[in-house]
C-alpha cells in the first residue's frame, strides 16, 4: 500500500490558534484526506511547540509556570482542530517524554558527528521568531518578520556546523529537484544556500524552559532545534525504532513561507549529520494576510477561525481558505472575499445545483433518482474534472483541484439549464437529464469531500447513497454510470444559505 505522510508545523503555545494557523492545517488536512481517498496509508501530524523564551516570557506575564501555561493553550489548538474537522492521526507536545527522548538522541548524534561545538555567540535575537539575525538581516535595526525590536545577545553557546553542509545539501537538492513546492521556492533555498551558511547556535544557557543538553545540562536546546525534532519524535525516533522505519522519511512537511530556512536549510542537514535521511518534500504556503499584514500577535491582527465558523460553517470556512488562495502565494483574508466566495461557488453552485435537483426529482420523478445514462455529455466532462482534480491536489495545488471540480458543478447547472427539465413532463426525457446530473453530483461530493467533508456526506445522503464517502476511492467509485437510480433524493434545508454582509 502506498504510504502517504505529512506534517504541519507546531504551533507556539503563546497564544490561541488564529486563521494563520488553520489555514496550513486546512490545507495539510485537505491533501491528507485526498491521499486516504486514493487508498493510501495515510499519517498526518500535527502539534505543539512549547519551549523556549517566547512561552517562558508568555507565562511569566500570566505569573504561572510554562509548563501549566502551555497546558492552558495546548488544549485550545486540539479543540479548533476538532472543530475544524482536521484528520490529524498524531498531535505531539514537545513537553512528552517521547519528544524529549528523541531530541536528546538527536542532539548526541549531531555532537557525535561532530557537528556540534561550543562558541560564544554574539548578536541580535527576536522572541517572536525565535530567531537569532545579522545586523544585515535586520531592517531598520528591527527584526525584518515582526518589525519590533531585537534583543542583543551575548553568551556561550553550542553551535551547530551548518557551514559544513554547504556541498552537501546543494546536491542534495541537485538529486531532487521536485523537493519543495512551489519551484520558485526551490530556487530561494538554493540561492540562500549558495550566499553562504553560518554557524547557528543550538542551545541557551540563560534559558532554563526546554531540554537538556545530554553532555551539559546547564544549557537547554536551543527552541528550533527542539521543534523541528518533533517530525521524527512523534514518529518514534528515540523510543520506537520500527515505527519511525516505517514512516520516515515523510512526503511533505506543509510549512509556511517564514519558515522555510529552519525547514529547508537547517532540518535537512541537522538529520544528514545525524544519518537520517531529510524528508521527501516540502510544500511552503504563503502567508494570509489582513490589510497586507501577515496576521500575528504580535501585529495583534488576528482573526480567530472560530468566529467564522459560526458564521460560515466548517465547511465554508474550509472551502474560502483553500479555494481562494493559490497555495504558494499570500492571500488577503477579508470578510468580503470569504462572503463572495460563499456565496458565489457554496450557496449559488454546488447548493443550488443539489437543491434544483432534489427539487425536480421531487415533482418530476416522484421523489426518486433515476439511473444515469451511459452516453450523457457530461460523462466526459466529469472525467477530465476527476483527472484534473486529481491531478492538483498531488501538486498541492487545493484551489486548483477545487476549481476543476467546480467546472463540472458549472457544466452540470448549464445541463440543466439547457434542458430545462422542470419545464418537461414526467417521463423517459426528464429521467435521463436527472439520472445525468444526479450522477454528476455524486462524483462531485467525491471529488470536493477533502475541502467540504461533512456538507458533502450531508449530499451524498440526501440523493439516496449509504455509507461514508471517506471509505470510497477515486479510481473505482468516480467512473461515471454509478449512480444507481431508485434512490430516495430529499431536498432538506439549505446547506449554504446565502450570507450577507
Ligand atoms: N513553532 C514554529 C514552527 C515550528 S515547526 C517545527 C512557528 N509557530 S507559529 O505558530 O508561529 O507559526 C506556525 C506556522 O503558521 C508557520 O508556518 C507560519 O507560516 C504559519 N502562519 C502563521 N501566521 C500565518 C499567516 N498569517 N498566514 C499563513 N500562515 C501563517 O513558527
Amino acid at each position: 500500500m502506498t504510504k502517504f505522510s505529512a506534517t504541519t508545523p507546531i504551533y507556539y503555545v503563546n497564544a490561541k490558534p488564529h486563521l494563520g494557523h488553520a489555514y496550513t492545517t486546512i490545507v495539510a488536512d485537505a491533501v491528507s484526506r485526498w491521499h486516504r481517498l486514493l487508498g493510501d496509508d495515510v499519517h498526518l501530524l500535527t502539534g505543539t511547540d512549547e519551549h523556549g523564551l517566547k512561552i517562558q516570557q508568555a507565562a511569566d506575564a500570566q505569573g504561572v509556570s510554562p509548563q501549566a501555561f502551555a497546558d492552558s493553550i495546548a488544549p485550545l489548538f486540539q479543540q479548533a482542530w476538532q472543530r475544524l474537522n482536521i484528520t490529524h492521526d498524531d498531535f505531539i507536545r514537545t513537553t512528552e517524554k517521547r519528544h524529549a527522548v528523541g531530541v536528546q538522541k538527536l542532539l548526541q548524534a549531531c555532537y557525535d558527528a561532530g557537528d556540534i561545538e561550543s562558541d560564544v555567540y554574539k548578536g541580535q535575537y527576536c522572541v517572536a521568531c525565535e530567531a537569532y539575525f545579522t545586523d544585515d538581516e535586520l531592517v531598520e535595526g528591527k527584526c525584518p518578520i515582526h518589525r519590533t525590536p531585537t534583543t542583543f545577545v551575548e553568551e556561550e553557546n553550542y553551535f551547530f556546523r551548518l557551514s559544513r553542509f554547504e556541498d552537501r545539501l546543494l546536491q542534495w537538492y541537485a538529486d531532487h529537484p521536485q523537493a519543495i513546492t512551489p519551484g520558485f521556492r526551490m530556487n530561494e533555498v538554493i540561492g540562500f544556500i549558495k550566499t553562504g551558511l553560518h554557524d547557528f547556535s543550538i542551545s541557551r544557557k540563560t534559558l532554563t524552559w526546554g531540554i537538556p543538553l545530554p553532555w551539559d545540562s546547564s544549557h537547554v536546546a536551543y527552541v528550533w532545534f527542539d521543534a523541528l525534532a518533533n517530525y521524527i519524535t512523534a514518529l518514534g525516533y528515540g523510543t520506537d525504532d520500527a515505527a519511525f522505519a516505517k514512516r520516515w522519511p515523510v512526503d511533505y512537511h506543509f510549512i509556511g513561507k517564514d519558515i522555510i530556512r529552519f525547514h529547508c536549510v537547517y532540518w535537512p542537514a541537522m538529520l544528514m549529520s545525524a544519518g537520517i535521511e531529510p524528508p521527501k518534500g516540502w510544500a511552503v504556503g504563503g502567508w494570509l494576510l489582513t490589510d497586507g499584514e501577515k496576521m500575528s500577535k504580535t501585529a495583534g491582527n488576528v482573526v480567530d477561525p472560530l468566529d467564522l465558523i459560526d458564521v460560515f460553517g466548517v465547511d465554508g470556512f474550509r472551502y474560502y481558505v483553500l479555494a481562494d488562495t493559490t497555495y504558494g502565494n499570500d492571500g488577503d483574508f477579508t470578510l468580503e472575499g470569504i462572503t463572495k466566495r460563499f456565496n458565489s461557488d457554496l450557496a449559488n453552485n454546488l447548493g443550488n445545483l443539489a437543491a434544483r435537483i432534489a427539487t425536480v426529482v421531487e415533482k418530476k420523478c416522484g421523489g426518486l433518482g433515476p439511473k444515469p445514462s451511459a452516453n450523457s455529455p457530461l460523462a466526459e466532462i466529469a472525467a477530465t474534472a476527476v483527472r484534473e482534480t486529481s491531478a492538483a491536489w498531488m501538486a498541492v495545488q487545493p484551489s486548483k483541484a477545487l476549481e476543476a471540480t467546480w467546472q463540472l458543478i458549472g457544466a452540470t447547472n448549464s445541463h440543466l439549464e439547457n434542458h430545462e427539465p422542470w419545464k418537461m413532463e414526467p417521463g423517459e426525457a426528464v429521467e435521463t437529464v436527472m439520472g445525468d446530473a444526479l450522477e454528476a453530483l455524486r462524483i462531485v461530493t467525491i471529488l470536493a469531500n477533502p475541502a467540504l467533508p461533512t456538507t458533502t456526506q450531508e449530499i451524498w445522503k440526501r440523493i439516496g447513497l449509504a455509507g461514508d464517502i471517506s471509505d470510497l476511492r477515486i479510481d473505482s467509485d468516480t467512473t461515471w454510470g454509478q449512480y444507481p437510480g431508485g434512490c430516495a433524493v430529499v431536498k432538506g434545508e439549505p446547506l449554504f444559505p446565502r450570507k450577507t454582509l
